[in-house]
């Protein structure tokens, strides 16, 4: 059966590899929805995404997930379009790396919200809408299975997605829907420069090689494997 994948954070780095690897290479997917702020180079991902999608229709739409209600607002437009929604890659992410003296309260309660919330609100909105969802996949850290100094609200943020995943794997198994919780290591993109500025990007993971990973776990090959918070690392 054909299917709709929503991801979010589909602007740039993991989450755009990931929606070219969904436009060129998945024969049940039909449509994909790709989720974040509006901006010129969501813009251009969105015209190399089409491009390449063929019959497949790309859909994007613009929000802010800093705010609370713009996970409702993206299932109300998925409404108007008609889009059920059955795999949603929780991908978008934030950081603003700080020591615990210098952390701002207002930063953290965006790192948790982008991080943490958007994607728990994501899969309760699927559910209470009644959405054929059959796959989760939450896009965590190896900084959340381990702590990071500098990085406490981004750390805490991801070791509480993959503690979220597990609840979420559990309660939803039942009902069909498979759980996959992914923590890639350090991985070339925007977000990672800006937490180790002086690394030089190409000795490192290219988003790439996590959106294969992603592309294997919505295959029905990734229903044969464990996916319980699963290190995605060179
Ligand atoms: N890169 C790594 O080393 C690494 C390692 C482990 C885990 N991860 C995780 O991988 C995921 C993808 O990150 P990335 O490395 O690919 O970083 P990236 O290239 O900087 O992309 C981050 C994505 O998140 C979206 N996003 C950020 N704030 C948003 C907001 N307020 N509203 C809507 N969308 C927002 C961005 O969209 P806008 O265009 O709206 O900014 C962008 O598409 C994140 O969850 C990250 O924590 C990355």
């Amino acid at each position: 059966m054909a299917k709709s994948v929503l991801i979010t954070g589909a602007s740039k780095g993991i989450g755009l590899a990931t929606a070219r690897r969904f436009a060129r290479g998945m024969d049940d997917v039909d449509c994909i929805v790709m989720v974040a702020r509006a901006s010129e180079y969501f813009d251009s991902a969105l015209a190399e995404v089409r491009a390449l999608a063929g019959n497949r229709q790309v859909v994007s739409i613009e929000v802010d997930l800093a705010d609370p209600d713009a996970v409702s607002a993206v299932f109300d437009r998925l409404e108007t379009e008609n889009i059920a929604v059955s795999t949603i890659v929780n991908n978008a992410g934030f950081t603003k790396p700080a020591s615990i003296n210098e952390t701002r309260m207002a930063d953290f309660e965006r790192t948790m919200q982008i991080n943490l919330y958007a994607p728990f609100r994501f899969v309760q909105e699927a559910l209470l809408r009644s959405h054929p969802l059959e796959k989760v996949i939450n896009i965590a850290s190896t900084a959340g299975i381990g702590g990071r100094s500098g990085w406490m609200s981004y750390s805490t943020s991801k070791a509480a997605v993959i503690n979220m995943s597990e609840v979420m794997r559990e309660e939803l198994a039942p009902y069909g829907i498979d759980v996959v919780c992914l923590s890639p290591g350090r991985c070339a993109t925007d977000l990672r420069k800006t937490l180790a500025p002086d690394e030089d990007p190409s000795t490192i993971m290219q988003p790439e090689h996590v959106a294969d990973v992603i592309a294997m776990m919505s295959s029905p090959a990734g229903k044969m494997l464990m996916s319980e918070n699963l290190v995605v690392r060179l």
